[in-house]
């Protein structure tokens, strides 16, 4: 259990998206959810995603992306193996993300860890999402610096860098010193010595996400797509021109589909809880009945959420529920519902939710035989 040590109504006044922090201690007495060589272990499997970059004998910046069979990079200097969305495949390592929660759910991205040699690092780089970098095993040098433009280039094909900036934070990381960097602030870390980091990322979607998945919804779903048509068409002398009441007609049949926030709903819903990453989806090999899960309940079994599993509802509609990018309509349940998007692990606080209700237990029961909850 990690309890972070942050005044939080401070921090999301004065630096949440706004300036970068250092925050001295964050976790005090911090230890490792996971050891470098399960971080080795993680990056030889297929499916998740791994890279290793270094600087070579003529000191260029090199990137490999995973899955990897044997790590001798990792037996010298200036060499770093990281591992995205580690929070999907190792129970430990997701607790990280806990302390974080007072973001709500749909901002989180994943649990990114990283394991350095000395004077390992990714170089200077500015990323686009917002991230908190703990500091676990090993000490960090950081350097964060304003928010500016700053040319960018490709230090190799698989890794971007910016030119240099001067310095606004300058810091050595001790295990459980916490980093907070907002999106677009450059920055740099290398290691000291050999060093552990976790970065629990933040990425928000700009417009062109927005709209290029909205579009993608409408393709599936809008079969009777609205055309734009003539209203009241006027002998006219210049047939080169579109006029004003045309182009506003035109834009009001583009924005037809989401001319209110309720309407993005069923589409937003869905996007916003795609997972980010893969999953590790172990559905039981025989599922479970309804008796069993009240069962497992009143005999004080924890349920568990999936590590990785996006969940969540919107104030509007609290009774639909948007699971791993499926809509679930929780309407005479909708208690039930929330409880599952609000809290990672729920136990016996379920039964007076679903007992009685046997729309709620089958739904429960429906998702835990998906694999989305567990017990252990
Ligand atoms: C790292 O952990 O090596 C990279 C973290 C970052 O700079 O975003
Ligand atoms: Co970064």
């Amino acid at each position: 259990m990690y309890e972070l040590n942050l005044d939080i109504n401070d921090f999301l006044d004065t630096y949440w998206q706004k300036k970068p922090t250092v925050i001295k201690q964050g976790f005090s007495d911090f230890s490792d959810p996971i050891l470098p060589d399960e971080i080795a272990g993680l990056a030889m499997e297929e499916e998740i995603e791994s890279r290793l970059v270094y600087r070579d004998q003529k000191d260029q910046w090199q990137a490999e992306c995973g899955p990897f069979e044997s790590f001798e990079k990792l037996d010298a200097d200036g060499a770093t193996l990281l591992i995205q969305a580690v929070d999907n495949w190792h129970e430990d390592a997701q607790q990280l993300i806990r302390p974080f929660r007072f973001i709500p759910n749909w901002r989180i991205d994943d649990l990114m860890i990283s394991y350095s040699t000395p004077k390992g690092g990714v170089g200077p780089h500015i990323d686009n999402y917002d991230v908190f970098i703990i500091q676990g095993l090993g000490k960090r040098h950081w350097r964060v610096g304003a928010k500016q433009s700053l040319k960018e280039f490709a230090a190799h094909g698989a890794l971007k860098h910016c030119e240099h900036f001067d310095a606004i934070i300058d810091v050595e990381l001790e295990p459980g010193d916490i980093l907070y960097i907002p999106v677009g602030f450059p920055h740099e870390g290398y290691a000291i010595e050999p060093s552990m980091n976790y970065s629990v990322g933040f990425r928000a979607p700009d417009q062109n996400d927005l709209l290029s998945s909205f579009a993608d919804h409408l393709i599936d779903t809008n079969e009777n797509a609205e055309r734009y048509t003539d209203r009241s068409m006027q002998l006219r002398e210049k047939s080169g021109q579109i006029e004003t009441q045309e182009l506003e007609e035109l834009h009001r049949v583009m924005l037809a589909n989401c001319a209110t926030p309720e309407q993005l709903i069923p589409w937003l819903g869905k996007m916003l809880s795609e997972a980010k990453h893969d999953l590790d989806l172990a559905p039981p090999e025989s599922p479970h009945s309804n008796e069993h899960v009240i069962d497992a309940l009143n005999e004080g079994a924890q349920f568990i959420r999936l590590g990785g599993l996006r969940t969540m509802y919107f104030e509007q509609n609290p009774s639909l529920i948007f699971i791993n990018g499926e809509q679930y309509d929780f309407h005479e349940c909708s208690e039930l519902g929330q409880l599952l998007c609000d809290q990672d692990e729920v136990a016996s606080e379920l039964l007076s939710v679903i007992n009685d209700n046997p729309l709620a237990l089958d739904l429960f029961t429906l998702l835990i035989n998906k694999g989305y909850w567990y017990t252990i």
